[in-house]
């Protein structure tokens, strides 16, 4: 028989068109927020911020981004029934890693006295950090381990949701600026439930390479 997490992982993918009726409820949300929450990063750093559009006026701030480029993706903004920004910190620094020490301590997995011993970490972000002080392709790709959580976390909830690449970062920044307040977001993330009728990519079959041709086994 086949496993759960493949027939989800199977059933899962990449929302069209939406139906603009259904929203997620609450409770399958708060999961949602927890799950991302939850999301591993390099270091614990957790360089991110996640922005959700939920209300109609967030929707119509975030519809106004989509005038110059990508408006394949624009109808999924009033559809869908939420939108998440995963933003990233594009300078990380030991002050930002200090708040990640210090909830250590707090939540009793580092000892007060062990927190100068706890920044050696961060001799990997340093190690990530350009002679400018750019943070941006290592935090970048922490927010892709939260999108790729959220993404199994929605497929096991039977939800749908649409991950857009095609988004216009500088008028998202513009837009958003005092809730990104200097983070970056390069990708969102649009759930809901399809329309039945105009989601052309609903009954296509999955498709992807051959194990074999993306796996060895040593
Ligand atoms: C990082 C990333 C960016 C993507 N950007 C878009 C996008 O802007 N618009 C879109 O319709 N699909 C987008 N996709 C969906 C992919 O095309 C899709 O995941 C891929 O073809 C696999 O199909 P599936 O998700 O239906 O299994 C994106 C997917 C990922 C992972």
């Amino acid at each position: 028989m086949k496993h759960q997490i493949i027939a989800d992982l199977e059933q899962r993918y990449t929302a069209k068109r939406y139906d603009s009726n259904k929203r997620v409820p609450q409770e399958q949300l708060n999961v949602i927020y927890e799950a991302i929450r939850l999301s591993a990063s390099s270091i614990n750093s957790q360089p991110w911020k996640f922005i959700v559009i939920e209300s109609d006026e967030a929707k119509e701030r975030m519809h106004r981004t989509f005038r110059n480029k990508h408006q394949f993706n624009q109808p999924h903004i009033k559809a869908a029934s939420h939108i998440i920004l995963f933003a990233y910190n594009p300078n990380y620094t030991r002050e930002d890693y200090a708040k990640v020490v210090d909830k250590g301590i707090a939540d009793g997995r580092v000892s007060p006295e062990n927190r100068e011993q706890a920044f050696g970490s961060f001799a990997f972000a340093e190690l990530n950090t350009n002679e400018l002080g750019d943070t941006s392709s290592w935090t970048k790709a922490q927010t892709y381990l939260a999108l790729g959580n959220t993404l199994h976390v929605l497929a096991r909830l039977g939800i749908d949701s649409t991950t857009m690449e095609g988004v216009d970062s500088e008028l998202i920044s513009e837009e958003f600026s005092r809730e990104l307040d200097g983070y970056q977001c390069d990708v969102a993330l649009a759930m809901g439930y399809h329309h039945q009728e105009e989601d052309y990519n609903v009954n296509l079959p999955k498709s992807r390479l051959e194990l074999d041709s993306v796996l060895t086994v040593l």
